[in-house]
This record gives C-alpha cells, sequence and structure tokens, in this order.
C-alpha cells in the first residue's frame, strides 16, 4: 500500500521505517527544511539502535522518501497523523500541531478524488479524535467522514530504544475505527502480525493508549513508594519486587525501584488524563499522587548524599543524564532535577553520559561535561548514578569513592541505594 506519514519525529520516523521494511512505499511530510535535507542524506535526527541503517536501505530502494509539500499524499490510500502532543503548562495536552496536520490533510483531500483513510497515531487524550479531528477534516476537506473518506486511530506502544522490536512485534495492535470500512483498511496493514489485533472505538483505542501508559508510571511510582518504605527497613526493594513478580497477576515488568520516570510519555500523558478528568469535575487522586511520588523521587538521592556529606563547595559526578538508557533524549528525565538541585546546593557538578551530553548541555552550561565516565569521577566527592547506562557497572571505576545508586547498576564498599 502506498503510505504517508505526517511528521518525522520519533513514532514517525519508526512507523514509516516499519511499514517500508513490511514493503510498502512510504512517503513522509516534514515541515523542517533541515530536517528533510538530513533525512534525505540517511542521516537520522533522533539515537534508536538500528534505524539509520533501515533509513539509508529505504530512501535507497526508494521505498521511504521524504517530503515538505502536504499535496504529495494524492499519491497515497492512507495517511498516518503521526505529530507531537505536548503538555502545556497545565498538564493539558496540546493539540496545536495535531490539528494542523489534520487541516493540511483535509485540505489535501478536498482534491482527491479515491477514497483515504486518516490515521491518528499520536498520542491523545480520549474523544478527541472524534470531536477535533473528524471537525477539522471535513470543514477542510468539505468531504463527510465515514462517506467520502475513513477515520481511525491506531497508537503506537514504542518504548524508546527498544522501538524497532516493539513496532514489529507488539503485545497487541490497537486499531480504533470510526466506521467497518475505515478499520479493515487499517487492520490490512498488520495482517501478517500474529499478536492480537484489538478493534474498537475511536475513543477507546485512545483510553487504552493513555491508561496503559498511566498504569505503566503508577506501577513505577507504587515500587518506588514500596521501596522508599523498605530502605527504612533495611529491606533490598529488588528482592521484594523479585518475589512479587512471580504472581502472573502482577508480572516483573516495570517493578524496577529507582529515581524515577521520564520521557515524553508517561509524566505528558499521565498530566493529560488529570488534566482531562478534572475539566470534567473528576478528582484523579490516585494518578497525581502518582506524579507527586516522581517529583520527590529524584530528591531522595540527594538526601541520601546529605546523609553523608555537606554537598556545598563539593565536587559530585553525575553519571547518566538521558532518561533512561539507549536514548539521548532527556525530556522529563530525573537528572535534570537532580542537577539543578545540586547547583541550588552550591556543589561542582561533573557529569558523564555515552549521548545525552549535547542535549543536556543547552539547558545546564554550567556542569563540567566529561567523555568518559573514569574521567567524570576523577577528584570527585561523590558519585551519583541517574541512568542505568552498562558501562556504569563497573566497580573499578568508583574506587572507594562514595557512590548513591539511583538505578541498582553497581555494588562498590562506599556505597548506598536509593531504595536498598
Ligand atoms: C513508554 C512506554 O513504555 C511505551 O509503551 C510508550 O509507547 C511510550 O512511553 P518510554 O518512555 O520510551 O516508553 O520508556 P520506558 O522504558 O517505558 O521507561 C520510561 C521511564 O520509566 C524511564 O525513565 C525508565 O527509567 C523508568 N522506569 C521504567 C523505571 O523507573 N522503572 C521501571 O521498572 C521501568
Amino acid at each position: 500500500m502506498r503510505i504517508s506519514i505526517i511528521g518525522a519525529g520519533y513514532v514517525g520516523l519508526v512507523t514509516g521505517l516499519c511499514f517500508s521494511e513490511m514493503g510498502h512505499e512510504v512517503l513522509c511530510i516534514e515541515n523542517d527544511p533541515e530536517k528533510i535535507d538530513s533525512l534525505r542524506k540517511g542521516r537520522i535526527p533522533i539515537f534508536e539502535p538500528g534505524i539509520e541503517g533501515l533509513l539509508s536501505e529505504h530512501v535507497r530502494k526508494g521505498r521511504f522518501r521524504v517530503e515538505e509539500d502536504p499535496r504529495e499524499i494524492l499519491q497515497t490510500e492512507i495517511t498516518f497523523l503521526c505529530v507531537g502532543t505536548p503538555s502545556r503548562k497545565n498538564g493539558e495536552m496540546d493539540l496545536r500541531f495535531l490539528e494542523s496536520a489534520a487541516v493540511d490533510v483535509g485540505g489535501v483531500l478536498r482534491e482527491k478524488e479515491g477514497y483515504h483513510v486518516v490515521v491518528v497515531k499520536s498520542t491523545v487524550i480520549p474523544t478527541t479524535t472524534e470531536t477535533t479531528i473528524v471537525p477539522i477534516l471535513e470543514k477542510s476537506s468539505g468531504k463527510k467522514a465515514g462517506r467520502d473518506f475513513g477515520v481511525a486511530m491506531n497508537p503506537e506502544f514504542l518504548k524508546e530504544g527498544s522501538a524497532l522490536r516493539d513496532f514489529m512485534n507488539p503485545d497487541r495492535v490497537v486499531i480504533g475505527a470510526l466506521d467497518e470500512r475505515s478499520g479493515n483498511c487499517v487492520r490490512s496493514l498488520y495482517r501478517d502480525f500474529r499478536c492480537p489485533i484489538v478493534e474498537v472505538s475511536l475513543s477507546t483505542a485512545e483510553m487504552i493508549k493513555v491508561a496503559s501508559n498511566a498504569f505503566l508510571a503508577t506501577k513505577i511510582s507504587f515500587i518506588n513508594e514500596i521501596g522508599n518504605i523498605c530502605k527504612s527497613m533495611g529491606i533490598d526493594v529488588r528482592k521484594v519486587a523479585e518475589g512479587m513478580g512471580y504472581d502472573e497477576r502482577i508480572g516483573p515488568q516495570f517493578l524496577r525501584a529507582g529515581c524515577g520516570f521520564g520521557g515524553s510519555c508517561f509524566p505528558k500523558d499521565v498530566s493529560g488524563l488529570i488534566a482531562e478528568a478534572e475539566r470534567r469535575g473528576l478528582d484523579p487522586v490516585l494518578l497525581r499522587s502518582v506524579l507527586k511520588v516522581n517529583e520527590v523521587q529524584p530528591l531522595k538521592i540527594i538526601e541520601l548524599l546529605e546523609n553523608r556529606i555537606k554537598i556545598d563547595g563539593k565536587r559530585i559526578g553525575v553519571l547518566g543524564l538521558s532518561f533512561k538508557p539507549d536514548t539521548d533524549d532527556i525530556r522529563e528525565a530525573r537528572s535534570r532535577i537532580i542537577v539543578g538541585e545540586l547547583l541550588r546546593k552550591g556543589a561542582i557538578v561533573r557529569a558523564h553520559d555515552p549521548k545525552a551530553i549535547d542535549n543536556f548541555r543547552k539547558e545546564f552550561p554550567d556542569v563540567e561535561y566529561l567523555r568518559s565516565a573514569k574521567e567524570c569521577v576523577e577528584g570527585c566527592d561523590a558519585i551519583l548514578i541517574v541512568t542505568e547506562w552498562p558501562e556504569y557497572a563497573d566497580p573499578s571505576i568508583y574506587e572507594e569513592r562514595l557512590v548513591i545508586d539511583g538505578r541498582g547498576v553497581v555494588k562498590t564498599n562506599n556505597y548506598e541505594g536509593i531504595c536498598w
């Protein structure tokens, strides 16, 4: 099938390249000329294992191409909207980019003779596709959804660092559809997938996505809260999580206590759900506490440090800046809270990260960045491990220095674990 993708960001690129890999012809529409130029040269603006090879292969084969003009969509049968839906200051999802993409696509549909399906893949608050995107598409195209064109919602469940694997081997494919014809068109793209295909309404598909993320975030804040209680009792929460995880109702995943969750999804989706619930006059106490736990959890690492040394004027090494390993992404990373607090308390901060230094430096120019963990540690009074990059697991790096481990990466003689 000839597929068009609006937005060459993280989700759009992974989605488009995986569809190319599956044999489809993919056109990616991007409005940033610099990004278009680098993609055409096979250069990817994000770090995601395996994606650069896919891009150069499919650009070379002519199966994946990048354009700026939305009218190119006319030569495709289905369009995926993969633009960002960032958080506003009040926690609500900012739909500006998605609405603008819908106006562009609707404008092109006005000229299209045949049938076309528009699929929302961006994460949105439930009812958005039906109440906001469909009306925009109808207004800008002058056509009727469900008759002249189809509408569907097909959320992604991609984890940064394993996105290609997650796309090609999902636990389930969720397809929300306005009508049967729209649903059939999207389902045909996944006909070779062996996982369950969950076919529901547009709003149900949107809720499956945000509720899944909110549950995973809840699981993390839960084990962090249990971890803090365990720490006060001298219990290793990692052993507790292991014992819990054998219960198939609980499962072992997302029970890793640490200094909290970051990334562009969990904080944004939970905040968006809270804002929408409150807008409807509800009181999402549990979801608010998931974020509250996550705001204070990084400070536990500072608390443990202060129990051992006075921070003001001391040289503190921070290992790990990205919100998780195998990415250069620092959005909502807990390192930002930790480094901000160290600087506020008068520490001299030295930092290392295998991928995220360039991104982090933009926000924290006063930090000294080192090329290796070993160099970062030199001369420091204490070391904080904030992201579990594999190279930090070598105990010889630390010698006898105090290590406060926020992720359970290593064990040394002069050591404190955040929840163990
Ligand atoms: C998440 C969801 O997993 C994915 O399904 C969704 O599509 C996008 O959001 P991502 O944010 O890329 O994916 O990474 P994930 O691996 O889920 O980790 C998110 C954060 O939670 C990271 O900061 C990680 O360090 C933290 N985390 C994860 C924990 O602290 N403990 C855990 O047990 C798991």
